[in-house]
């Protein structure tokens, strides 16, 4: 069954290679479905050599896993691997049928890698980005080919969370969605399309929920306490350790793009703000047990 709102599927264009602009977080585990799912070859990239090295070693390490696991064969995971490349070289792409961006969440920097993206892909290439809550359209608005952009926001851990959110920026043209929503079942997952607004569907609705544990925390309830309020609904983590898994500083940056586009609705965390300053990746650590604790540190902040 065709997705609400998704083009004829008879425009979608096949996908031979697929590029990563990142190889943090969300990038290396996008790299990972991508050539698991749709076995070929993709190309990660990052600004250093390390960081390139640190992506292409998760995948791997993940297809590892795989095989201990009996998910794929000894030859299916050497076969895996040999197809994961990674340089610091955007150059690779230049034979690339999509290419997504998974970098810093900062429009500025995100318009930049477009831009140069354009100069290096095929004219056919489709362009995409994993960008939690800003806008794809402003995103692609300086672009000479605006319409082969979309939003393709996936969720963390991404090789277990179905949904993906593809969103039509203004520009975005049917062979460029149709295109997405087949990659989309071709990587297993279950696409909607949204609107390009702030933070799309699922990040506006999380952040609201999340926003007034963070708020009642702020105003003096005991961290634990919230946290733990929802339990009874039986929700997969507690907003705190979901929030350790995003990442604080993507937290905070959803919670800032929605503040700026309903002030009234979304507030900005100061006690957020001030463990991203401090540069904290987490809320809750994890002792040798594997039981989460909140550090001092932190408690403190
Ligand atoms: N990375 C990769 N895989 C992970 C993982 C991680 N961090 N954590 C768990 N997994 C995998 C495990 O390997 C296991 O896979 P398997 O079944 O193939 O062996 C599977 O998930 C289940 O793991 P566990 O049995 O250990 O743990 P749980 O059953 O408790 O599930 C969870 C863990 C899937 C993380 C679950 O707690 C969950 O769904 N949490 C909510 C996550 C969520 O809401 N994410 C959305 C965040 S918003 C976002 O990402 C958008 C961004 O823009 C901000």
């Amino acid at each position: 069954k065709r997705p609400s709102g998704a083009p004829d599927k008879a425009l979608a264009r096949p996908v031979g290679t697929v590029g990563v602009v990142g190889a943090g977080l969300m990038a290396s585990q996008l790299a990972l479905l991508f050539v698991r799912r749709l076995k070929v070859p993709v190309v990660l990239t990052d600004l250093d050599t390390e960081r390139v090295e640190k992506g292409v070693r998760y995948v791997h390490d993940e297809i590892d896993k795989l095989l201990l696991k009996g998910r794929v064969s000894t030859d299916g995971a050497n076969r895996l691997k040999a197809l994961v490349s990674g340089s610091t070289d955007q150059g690779v792409f230049a034979g690339a049928d999509v290419v997504i961006e998974a970098v810093f969440e900062d429009l500025a920097v995100k318009k930049q890698v477009l831009a140069r993206l354009e100069t290096i892909v095929p004219e056919t290439c489709v362009l995409l980005t994993n960008t939690s809550s800003l806008s794809v359209s402003q995103m692609a608005a300086d672009l000479e080919h605006p319409e082969r952009v979309a939003g393709f926001h996936f969720f963390n851990p991404v090789s277990v969370l179905p949904l993906v959110e593809v969103v039509r920026a203004e520009k975005t043209d049917d062979a460029t969605l149709a295109t997405v929503f087949q990659l989309g079942r071709a990587l297993k997952k279950t696409c909607v399309l949204a609107d390009d607004a702030p933070a799309f569907i699922v990040n506006r609705l999380l952040t609201r929920m999340m926003g007034e544990v963070v708020t009642a925390v702020d105003e003096g309830s005991d961290l634990h306490v919230a946290d733990s309020a929802l339990a009874p609904l039986g929700l997969p983590m507690s907003p705190f350790l979901l929030m350790s898994l995003v990442g604080p500083a993507i937290a905070l940056h959803v919670s800032e793009t929605l503040h700026t586009a309903f002030p009234d609705r979304f507030a900005v965390s100061e006690n957020l703000g001030r463990l991203v300053a401090a540069g904290k990746t987490a809320i809750w650590s994890y002792d040798a047990d594997g039981q989460p604790f909140v550090d001092e540190e932190t408690a403190a902040l």
